[in-house]
């Protein structure tokens, strides 16, 4: 039986303790450090997870730690400001740790992990699951077969919507550290595992377009004299969207969230009150140590049909597009006419099937000691969050940023 200790247990942390018994192993959470307890016991409800009857429940990290609780695994899922902080906190108790991403939120936190953990025996498995993804490890095949030969150009991009960021608490970006932190940390992770592209500096911008408002910040849609007539507001998503049966189905989707038994967790807010600093629209250009170039690109503007995630890169005999959405990969030769097809299925699980991978390779860390492919330190799990840091930095400084820790 695995015994496992969730520090920060929300959505994604419960989802992701709820997933250990996918491939037939006995767990029972044993252990619980939230601020909210109540809504951590609502979330492992919610999710199905095993509890264990005498599961301890803590308000800080220091009572978990002096609690020398017999533990084989700790899934860390706070707000992404605490990771560091609670990661370095652990690290002491050489327990095998799931880290959510971004792994820190600024340069002096993602200097401290790396000092902490560089030559630490505690394995810290990154959540990464896009490199993981079946559609991922399909392409790393053929690039490795050397049908692309050398990788020279990459592009790649998330059109994603925004609702879910800038109504719950990714808005506020002292939380999240923005949304090159948030998103963008994803799509560098995969793009840099496959092209092999080691990222030397990076040039960016970021900005906010089109969620631009002046509500207040706590204001819901349920209150707001605007739900009729704003874009971003439940009749548009009824009536123009087609996504709900009726207004006031979508009125209670905009101002709540809601467990599946339908207990209410807590409210969505106004999607563009002016207090929000977080990014619609971002995209850095990446210089890699052998010349070559990776660009990104997200907003989150796009939705519905107009969503896409994937990329294209460009090698010296062919090039390879990535579709996320649609589970299709494509190469297209620079040596003749060829054009081959591969439609990949990303099973059931989330994350286009990679949080299956990143719980099998939890599981084995647990059980063995061995470190995961996305490993903080060994699988270059701190590399992702180091782009993303220097992107933000130069979007923000408007100059170009040296990538080094
Ligand atoms: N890997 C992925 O693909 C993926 C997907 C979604 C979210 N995430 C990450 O997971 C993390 C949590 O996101 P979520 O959607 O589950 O949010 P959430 O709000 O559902 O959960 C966060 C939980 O952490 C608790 N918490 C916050 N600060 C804490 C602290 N200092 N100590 C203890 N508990 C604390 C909150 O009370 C809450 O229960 C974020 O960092 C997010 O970036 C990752």
């Amino acid at each position: 039986m695995l015994k496992i200790g969730v520090v920060g247990c929300g959505l994604q942390a419960a989802t992701i303790a709820g997933y250990l018994d996918l491939f037939g192993d006995k767990y029972e959470v044993a252990a619980v450090m939230d601020i909210n307890e109540s809504g951590a016991r609502a979330r492992l409800l919610e999710k199905k997870v095993n509890v264990s009857d005498n599961c301890c429940f803590f308000a800080d990290i220091d009572s978990f730690i002096s609690a020398g609780l017999p533990l084989d695994g700790i899934i860390i899922g706070t707000y992404c400001t605490s990771h560091t902080e609670i990661a370095c906190k652990l690290e002491q108790l050489h327990i095998p740790l799931y880290l959510e991403k971004p792994v820190a939120v600024s340069l002096e936190q993602i200097q401290a992990l790396d000092s902490c953990f560089r030559n630490s025996p505690t394995p810290v498995q990154v959540s990464l699951p896009m490199r993981l993804a079946p559609l991922a490890v399909r392409a790393k095949q053929i690039i490795d077969s050397g049908k692309l030969g050398r990788i020279f150009q990459v592009t790649g991009f998330e059109d994603t919507d925004g609702n879910i960021y800038f109504t719950t608490w990714f808005r506020d970006a002292e939380k999240t550290g923005g949304m090159f932190m948030q998103k963008a940390v994803h799509d560098i992770d995969y793009l840099l595992y496959l092209s092999g592209i080691e990222p030397e500096s990076v040039c960016a911008m970021r900005a906010k377009v089109w969620h631009t408002g002046d509500k207040d910040y706590d204001l819901s849609c349920d209150v707001c004299p605007d739900k009729h007539t704003c874009i971003h507001g439940p009749e548009f998503y009824f009536d123009r969207k087609g996504l709900f049966n009726s207004f006031a189905e979508a009125e209670k989707f905009h101002s709540g969230i809601y467990a599946p038994d339908g207990t209410f967790l807590r409210k969505r807010f106004c999607a563009i009150s002016r207090e929000i600093a977080i990014e619609d629209i971002g995209e850095c250009i990446i210089k890699g140590k052998n010349g070559a170039h990776l660009v990104h690109t997200q907003n989150f503007i796009a939705s519905r049909a107009a969503s896409r995630r994937g990329g294209r890169l460009v090698g010296e005999f062919g090039s390879l597009e990535m579709d996320f959405n649609h589970g299709k990969l494509t190469f297209y030769s620079s040596i003749n006419t060829e054009v081959e097809n591969y439609t990949v299925d990303p099973g059931k699980l989330s994350h286009y099937g990679g949080d299956r991978a990143l719980v099998k390779n939890f599981l084995h860390t647990m059980k063995t000691g061995e470190r995961s492919s996305t490993d903080l330190i060994t699988g270059q799990g701190i590399l992702s969050t180091l782009v993303c840091l220097c992107a933000r930095e130069s979007a923000d400084r408007e100059t170009f940023m040296k990538i080094s820790l």
